[in-house]
């Protein structure tokens, strides 16, 4: 008789994706939902939800079939108005850009933007050109660099520049551009039900920005996109957020308690204010080596060779947390995938 593999009774961490897992009781769909088209009776109600949840007015706001559609109409709008496309290594947004306008945008990296300033970093690589969009999400997944106020200050005073701000993580981080965009002209704010509300399937995320830019988007694209019975969830979500707090807190205290425990044992941990942790490893095959040995005991993450981490070096890997778990029990398991890791390679 074959014998008991040992790692088939330990707990199955996935790690892999970053909507969080909630607990939160959804109600059954309505009819109505299903059977009628939601842009005239459902749609206006979770676009008014949406503005007061965002404290803007509705006319800021623009419901997108996920941050996905968001991020593929404003690379559309932007296919005429700019000839240069500056985006730090960013999930998957180069890609979008390049099949809305055929255009392969220039990488900034942050540490020119550190050493240099924002402004310096984008000039070098733009060669001083007019008309530029730059696309930057906060908290950056998976490098965790996040946009502080002064920053944002001087970018939206740049008149060359259109800003966009992809804010996935807002919930986890709870820092937002929006309500810049009450004043700005040239900001777009998008964000997902996805994440922090934990509804990937609902296909649900908005765009925030000024009235002319979300009546322009709008133009993009034909009616009935969005689905109703994805809004019945989100406005399910919206009018019982509170109770959402407490996950939040509890996913933020166990992604700190195991980056504490990383830390302390010398893992080279890249700090995050979203729900996830990336690990910096010396090589590519020392991170493959681990990603290899932690799926062998029911730990499954993400390696920087991943389709969705676009100009990340390959050595990082990247621990979502969906949910809060035991993460002492948690590291201890890594940790020894990781030391296995060390002593093989
Ligand atoms: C930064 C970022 N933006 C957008 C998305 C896509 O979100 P959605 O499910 O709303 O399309 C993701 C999903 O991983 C993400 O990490």
């Amino acid at each position: 008789m074959a014998s008991k593999d040992p790692s088939f009774s330990r707990t199955i961490y996935d790690l892999r994706y970053t909507s969080l897992q909630t607990s939160i009781s959804f109600p059954e769909v309505p009819m109505s939902a299903l059977t009628e088209y939601p842009d005239e009776y459902l749609l206006p109600e979770v676009r008014q939800l949406v503005a007061k949840y965002s404290g803007l007015s509705q006319e800021n706001v623009m419901l997108t079939c996920g941050a996905a559609e968001a991020i593929d109409l404003i690379a559309k709008w932007s296919a005429h108005r700019t000839s240069v496309v500056l985006v730090p290594v960013i999930y998957l947004i180069p890609e979008a850009i390049q099949r809305a306008c055929g255009r392969t945008p220039l990488m900034l990296l942050w540490s020119e933007v550190r050493a240099a300033g924002i402004h310096k970093a984008i000039d070098a690589l733009s060669n001083g050109a007019a008309d530029m969009m730059l696309w930057l999400v906060s908290p950056n997944n998976p490098t965790g660099e996040f946009l502080d106020a002064p920053t944002l200050e001087l970018l939206t005073r740049n008149n060359k520049l259109w800003i966009v701000i992809d804010e996935a993580y807002y919930e986890l981080s709870g820092w937002t551009a929006s309500e810049k965009v009450i004043d700005t002209t040239n900001l777009i704010v998008i964000r997902t039900f996805s994440k922090g509300f934990g509804i990937s399937g609902a296909r649900c995320g908005y765009i925030l920005s000024n009235p002319y830019i979300v009546r322009e988007i709008q133009k993009l694209r034909e009616p009935f996109r969005v689905s109703g019975v994805g809004l019945h969830y989100v406005r399910h979500a919206l009018l019982n957020r509170t109770q959402y707090k407490d996950l939040w807190r509890k996913v933020l205290a166990t992604r700190d308690c195991i980056s504490t425990i990383l830390q302390g044992a010398n893992v080279n941990v890249v700090a995050s204010a979203g729900n996830f942790i990336t690990v910096r490893l010396s090589t590519e095959p020392v991170a493959r080596e681990l990603v290899k040995k932690c799926s062998a005991i029911g730990i499954n993450l993400l390696g920087g060779w991943d389709r969705e981490f676009v100009g990340l070096p390959p050595e990082h890997i990247r621990l979502a947390i969906r949910e809060p778990f035991d993460s002492e029990n948690f590291s201890q398991l890594f940790l020894e995938s990781y030391d296995a890791t060390l002593k093989t390679l």
